[in-house]
């Protein structure tokens, strides 16, 4: 199987989209004068040029392409070729509208914008083919280029015709029969019992609330149909040049697709990251993101789409003051990345992202961000001998899984004052405060490799999971679980006592007697900090070796976080410093300790290979402790025993020489 390191070949990727096909042709030997003395190795071609390769059906006009793999090759630098399927051209949805999604109400997705194609059009399939076969005979043998990128950021819905025809398709592989699925949706519930399966549709406007199973299934359905429509042009160019990788970007923490097993089908696993420069925990989203993306890539990953400054699609889209993209790029390559690249080389003049940034910027060569995005080719030439290819260790694993959040995030639940990914992000914060690096893991996964195990919320959770939990415990792990784990099984049907008794047993609870959800604004006192979200009224059956307690109100009494051996249960989310603290200590106690001891706040620590990564998310300067020798790989400075790091600086330490 072709990798990652078959393209980067102990570099570090650096460069980005280029669309090319917005500018006149002299501007292309500016650019690439500019990527050339800035360090780019890598632009992603094609990712909308379907209009352009295609103008009508059938008809191609490669030639500017041609021109562009020479240009590149000629210049030492390596063409990520992308199929450009996201954005079909005009005619498609002129001649072809079943090509054209629909949304819930049956609304049409119409041409004008981009991704207005459905996942379950035969039509789309076959001119997607063809121009994914077209491009393949064309440059497989083009010496420029390295790796393919199907399609960009799937993320479609279809309600159509043709996507309940697939979707009916789909139910009989999973369930077989239809009374099977009548009972996995629990349509006994409102009259929904199924006599047909031509009576079945995917989830459409209703009334009022929805069958949530069936919901779901169109979730896992729609996460199919998207991972059909990539494999099957993986599947072209493969045919065409097995010898390189292939990958399709991710959007982070997006909901419509189960990365687990998008993953498997991928060469090189990418992800596009764009956290607010405003964001006071903007660096914290960034890690989280980088260690998902590296726990799915299992190695080394690809950044393939940051911003050099301002994004367009926020309120307000600030732009990265001085040094944060510097700050934010590195994170990422101690983070595991092989690749630095954005969204996009240079900034459009026209079209819906003329405001959203490049790595030239409408003030081009002569601007703050093309000058940092220089300087930053710099300091990855000096890192990459050092930090490609090479892994980054961790002692924890947070559980996250596509399917348990689709089911947990049904209408009609108990409480809307949170969505999962706040729960997940705030655990991740209390383990990345605590400079503890960790990876991400399906609750199916062989848990045996960590010393700890943390499960913020995984509301619906299959027995096979169930049971990985409780072996990992029963074999020496540490799990520590959060509020609303194991309610469901995987058709979401709630476990008998509202959470699984295998569970129940591990935490030491007897019974679950409600759930207390709290208001926005509401918090819960606890012995020793305060909790938010959620609570819970819980009757321990005694084996417990551990409890903090709710204080005051109506749960008095009662056990906030239970703790049974190595097994700890948490009815709320504690405050920010009490989750911290508690999950170094949990951590501590398994044999998991922090990158470094002592670190001032706001700076970052991650060993990557044997490279130890300081980075400084502050503006004020702080001094760091380093016991040994060591040289900074960006400065080749030797840093004996402390460092400081002044506004958004970063150091990349060897191991002290011994
Ligand atoms: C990504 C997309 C890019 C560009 C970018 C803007 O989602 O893949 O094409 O639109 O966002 O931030």
């Amino acid at each position: 199987m072709p990798r990652l390191s078959d393209t980067t070949r102990r570099r570090i990727l650096y460069g980005g989209d280029y669309n090319p096909e917005q500018w006149p042709e002299e501007t292309w030997h500016e650019d690439v004068r500019l990527m050339r003395d800035a360090g780019v190795n890598s632009v992603t071609l094609g990712v909308f040029s379907w209009a352009k390769l295609e103008p009508r059906p059938g008809v191609h006009d490669f030639g500017w392409l041609d021109r562009l793999m020479d240009l590149m090759h000629a210049n030492g630098i390596g063409v990520v070729l992308a199929t450009p399927t996201s954005a079909p051209p005009p005619w498609l949805g002129h001649l072809h509208p079943d090509t054209l999604p629909r949304d819930e109400d049956g609304r049409t997705e119409w041409w004008g914008g981009r991704q207005h194609f459905s996942h379950s059009s035969t039509t789309y399939r076959r001119h997607a083919a063809a121009i994914t076969e077209a491009m393949a005979a064309r440059y497989a043998g083009h010496p420029a280029l390295t790796m393919w990128h199907v399609n960009n950021e799937y993320c479609t819905y279809d309600h159509g015709d043709e996507a309940a025809t697939r979707f009916r398709r789909w139910l009989r592989d999973r369930y077989g029969t239809l009374d099977a699925l009548n009972a996995a949706w629990g349509t006994a519930f409102w009259s929904q019992g199924y006599g047909d399966w031509a009576e079945i549709l995917p989830a459409r406007r209703t009334h009022y609330l929805k069958n949530p199973t069936q919901v779901l299934d169109f979730r896992r359905f729609t996460s199919d149909m998207l991972l059909e429509c990539y494999a099957a042009e993986r599947d072209i160019v493969r045919r065409h040049t097995p010898h390189l990788p292939v990958t399709t970007n991710f959007m982070p923490l997006w909901s419509g697709q189960d990365a687990w097993r998008w993953a498997e089908e991928e060469d090189v696993v990418s992800v596009d990251l764009y956290p607010d420069p405003r964001d006071p925990l903007g660096a914290q989203h960034g890690a989280l993101v980088q260690d998902m993306t590296r726990s799915q890539a299992r190695g080394p990953w690809m950044l393939m789409e940051q911003a050099a400054g301002p994004v367009n699609w926020r309120g307000a889209n600030h732009p990265k003051p001085r040094g944060l993209n510097r700050l934010w790029s590195l994170q990422a390559v101690a983070r595991g990345a092989d690749a630095v690249c954005y969204f996009q080389w240079r900034q459009s003049r026209q079209g819906a992202e003329k405001f959203h940034s490049g790595m030239v910027s409408h003030a081009g060569a002569q601007g703050r961000t093309y000058q940092e995005v220089k300087q930053l080719g710099a300091d990855l030439a000096k890192l990459a001998p050092h930090a490609a290819g090479s892994t980054v260790p961790a002692g924890i694993a947070v559980l996250h899984d596509w399917h348990s959040w689709w089911a947990g995030a049904q209408d009609g639940r108990l409480s809307t004052r949170f969505d999962y990914p706040d729960v997940l992000r705030a655990w991740h914060r209390a383990l990345w405060e605590a400079h503890l690096t960790t990876d991400f893991a399906h609750p199916e996964h062989d848990l045996s490799p960590y010393k700890a195990v943390v499960v913020p919320q995984l509301y619906a959770l299959t027995d096979t999971a169930v049971d990985n939990l409780v072996a990992y415990v029963r074999g020496g792990g540490t799990l520590v679980c959060g509020f609303l784990t194991g309610v469901a099984d995987e058709d979401d049907r709630v476990r008998p006592g509202g959470m699984d008794a295998r569970l129940r047993e591990l935490f030491g609870i007897r019974t679950l007697h409600e759930w207390w959800p709290l208001e926005a604004d509401e918090t819960a006192a606890c012995d020793g900090f305060w909790g938010s979200l959620w609570s819970e009224e819980l009757e321990p059956d005694g084996t417990a070796t551990e409890t903090v307690r709710y204080k005051g109100g109506e749960l008095d009494g009662l056990p906030a976080v239970l703790r049974k051996g190595r097994a700890w249960y948490l009815s709320t989310l504690p405050e920010p410093a009490a989750l911290r603290d508690l999950l170094a200590r949990v951590a501590a106690d398994a044999g998991a300790r922090p990158v470094l001891d002592g670190l001032p706040a706001g700076v970052e620590a991650v060993r990557r290979g044997d490279l130890l990564f300081l980075l400084h998310h502050g503006r004020d300067p702080v001094t760091v402790d380093v016991p040994g020798t060591h040289r900074d790989l960006l400065t080749d400075a030797t840093v004996t025993d402390r460092l400081t790091l002044g506004r958004y600086g970063v150091a990349v330490l060897t191991e002290p020489a011994s």
